[in-house]
């Protein structure tokens, strides 16, 4: 397994736990130290039980070498970033198959990164020409979302299986016997087209959510009443339809340019795309200026709490969030940040370096102008909002994941705004 990352570490420890040995190798001497040591490097629910219950079948190195030493099959589950243009960067993806040059009792190399269409072509090639061609070539992309990594592996939708040849799609099928979920075996180029399809497909969705909300706002109709009612229509189905400060993380955003990136490479101008990308880059801003002109028009000498600051609850994750976004227009606009996250890690740098971190919701809200809920953490339901009133300089509330009831929120006192929803005033 090429990359301890999130795929690779849950990965490796999923299949070790369907019984197979695997040897993780990643190119960070600190994250090997640490796994070696039995502590895993990212919060993921059940990953860290499951690789210690598997450790005899588990180990983890920083030599290439030592991981390929009488493997059957490799992975890659090394990062693909965007590069300055929207393409995938796939350095990392190529220095693994480059250290497999004289792995001859390889049966079959497996690429879970996401690349763009064509890359496995070119893969296959490259092992012809390195005399590895009799090692079978699979796509296998991940459909896992973070925070509930272990379990969409365990129990997939699909598992999509894009071989060279049959041996190879066999011999990786077989290795997910015990996995509860429909394999689909196709050609390599469909398999990669599969997953940045599906990621596209979730964040037209809920751009299309997002794009409602906004007219609900404009004509007093209520985007959680609309949603529910659409999503029941089988043919639209209920899920990623919340509308929300857009969508973020490390996959949808990076998949969705890299899909356009690719589509115009080919000469087509992905349009229905390119607008989603845009309108959900605004989606944070536009809610924001909503906020500014609730108070004034002006954040100048405002303070400001933002209420969660990963992309979504249940992880650690900052990457591409809406919170980034807010909190760096906030700061430009001359207002204090204060933040508030139960799991959090931000590195040093801007915006983060300027902002300040409480220890509770309503600490974070003392004496702000305004409050943002960024994150749908559980802890903001039930929050202590009647005394979060009394502590504010000015009770006034963006819920940005419309967690909150405005009705109930109006009567302890606050100026309530929500996204595609009336705003409720005391
Ligand atoms: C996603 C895909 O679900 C997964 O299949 C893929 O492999 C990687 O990308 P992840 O990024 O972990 O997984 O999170 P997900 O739960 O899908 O949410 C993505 C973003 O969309 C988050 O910012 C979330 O808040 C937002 N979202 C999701 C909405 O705004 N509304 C919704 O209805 C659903």
């Amino acid at each position: 397994m090429f990359g301890a990352g999130y795929i690779g570490l849950v990965t490796g420890a999923c299949l070790a736990e369907l019984g197979h040995t695997v040897a993780v190798r990643d190119i960070l001497p600190e994250r090997v130290e640490l796994l070696q040591a039995g502590e895993v490097p990212i919060y993921e629910p059940g990953l860290g039980d499951m690789t210690l219950r598997n450790e005899e079948r588990l180990r983890f190195t920083l030599d290439a070498e030592d991981a390929v030493r009488g493997a059957e099959v490799a992975y890659v589950c090394v990062d693909t970033p965007p590069t300055a243009s929207g393409d995938a960067d796939l350095s990392r993806v190529w220095a693994v198959v480059d250290a497999l040059k004289g792995a001859s009792h390889l049966l079959a190399l497996v690429v879970k990164s996401t690349v763009p269409v064509g890359t496995g072509r070119r893969i296959r090639a490259a092992l012809d020409a390195a005399g590895l061609g009799h090692v079978g070539y699979v796509s296998n992309p991940e459909f896992t979302a973070e925070g509930r990594a272990v379990s969409d592996f365990m129990n997939p939708d699909r598992i999509v299986i894009g071989a060279s040849d049959p041996a190879a799609a066999d011999l990786i099928k077989g290795l997910h016997a015990g996995v509860n979920g429909p394999a689909v075996v196709m050609d390599v180029a469909s398999a990669e087209m599969t997953k940045l399809a599906a990621n596209a497909a979730l964040a037209t969705k809920i751009t299309l959510a997002n794009e409602l909300a906004t007219v609900c706002e404009a004509t007093g109709a209520d985007i959680e009443r609309v949603t529910e009612a659409i999503g029941m229509d089988h043919r639209i189905g209920p899920h990623f339809l919340k509308a929300g400060l857009g969508y973020g993380g490390s996959c949808f955003p990076k998949d969705s340019r890299a899909l356009h990136a690719l589509a115009s490479n080919a000469g087509y101008s992905f349009q229905l795309l390119r607008t989603v990308i845009e309108v959900n880059g605004l989606q944070a801003r536009r809610h924001l200026q909503r906020l500014k002109e609730e108070l004034g028009g002006s954040f100048e000498g405002r303070s400001v709490a933002l209420l969660g600051m990963t992309f979504k609850a249940g992880t650690d994750d900052m990457r591409e969030g809406p919170s980034t976004i807010i909190a760096s227009r906030l700061l430009a606009e001359g207002a204090e940040v204060r933040c508030w996250d139960p799991m959090a890690q931000p590195g040093p740098g801007q915006p983060w370096d300027s902002t300040t971190r409480h220890a509770g919701p309503l600490e974070a809200m003392a004496g702000a102008d305004a409050a943002v809920i960024v994150t749908e953490w559980p802890e903001l339901r039930d929050a202590p909002w009647a005394e979060a009133h009394t502590a504010m300089r000015t009770p006034l509330l963006l819920d940005g994941r419309n967690l909150l009831d405005g009705a109930a929120m109006a009567q302890l006192g606050f100026t309530y705004m929500s996204v595609g929803r009336p705003t409720v005033r005391p």
